[in-house]
């Protein structure tokens, strides 16, 4: 039980990578705030966990519902010990294909949404408590048709550094996850990508991972839970990618 006592939040909660760092930390004795703008698959993750977990209906990219997140767990627990900024998207686009809308949806969710995330929950983050940023391998990768999301990733990995360096009087440490391949609903679908292609896509990945796999939720889980925990008390100011080995050799062709 590494984190008994402590509460997180965890935004984009309800599914994939969010959704089983809630589950885990509850397991580990967390109180767990997780927030999506589905409430279906909020609802549907509350219950799969069952105890100790609440939910807000919530869009990072809007300031007011993140103060409103931060209003209510403020009401019900006082404090925040754990933000997890998990929430966003990408898709394989083309650099001549990148439309605005296309690109405010990206950075309002990926850097905007971290962005007003934290600030939202600064207010009520005691001494010693966590933030952890859910980067992406991908931001030490030169992938082809993903120079947004990258951008994206590139830009949340900054805040690690002024934001640990920002935060040091109050004592917040600042990490993050960079996950590598893990198959989760945004590996799919929201890539743009049939799920057909996809699986395919995987199992040659497979092939370059030194691990010699794809990665899994649960790989994520373990890391967040140690960034969250006292264990971690001395870990401050980097990215620790989950990848299997993956940027480490610089493939070309992923
Ligand atoms: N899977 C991978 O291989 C991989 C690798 C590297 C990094 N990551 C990162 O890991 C994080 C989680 O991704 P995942 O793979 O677990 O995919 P996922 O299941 O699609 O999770 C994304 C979550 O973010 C929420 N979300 C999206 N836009 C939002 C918004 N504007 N406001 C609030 N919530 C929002 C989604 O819920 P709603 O749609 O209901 O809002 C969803 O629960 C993302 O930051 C992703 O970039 C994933």
């Amino acid at each position: 039980m590494r984190l008994t006592g402590k509460v997180a939040l965890i935004t984009g909660g309800g599914t994939g990578i969010g959704f089983e760092i809630a589950k885990q930390y509850v397991e580990e004795g967390a109180y767990v705030y997780i927030t999506g703008r589905r409430e279906n698959k909020l609802q549907e993750a509350a219950e799969k966990i069952g105890k100790n977990i609440g939910y807000s209906v919530a869009d990072v990219s809007n300031r007011d519902d993140m103060d409103k997140v931060a209003a209510k767990i403020k009401e019900e627990q006082g404090k925040v010990d754990i933000v997890i900024a998990n929430a966003g998207v990408g898709r394989y686009v083309s650099l001549e294909n990148v439309t605005t809308d296309e690109f405010d949806r990206v950075m309002h969710t990926n850097v905007l949404g971290s962005y007003f995330t934290v600030q939202a929950c600064l207010p009520i983050m005691p001494e010693g408590s966590t933030i952890i940023l859910n980067t992406s391998v991908t931001a030490s990768l030169g992938l082809k048709d993903f120079s947004l999301y990258i951008a994206a990733k590139s830009a949340e990995k900054s805040f690690i550094h002024t934001w640990t360096n920002e935060l040091r009087d109050r004592k917040i440490r600042v990490n993050a996850i960079a996950p590598g391949v893990i198959p989760t609903d945004a590996a799919g679908g929201e890539l743009g990508r049939s799920k057909e292609e996809e699986i395919e896509r995987q199992k040659y990945r497979s092939t370059l991972i030194p691990a010699g796999r794809v990665g899994h939720v649960n790989d994520i889980a373990k890391a967040a839970i140690f960034l969250g925990s006292d264990e971690s008390s001395y870990v401050n100011g980097v990215e620790i990618l989950v990848d299997g080995g993956l940027a480490a050799i610089y493939p070309v062709k992923l």
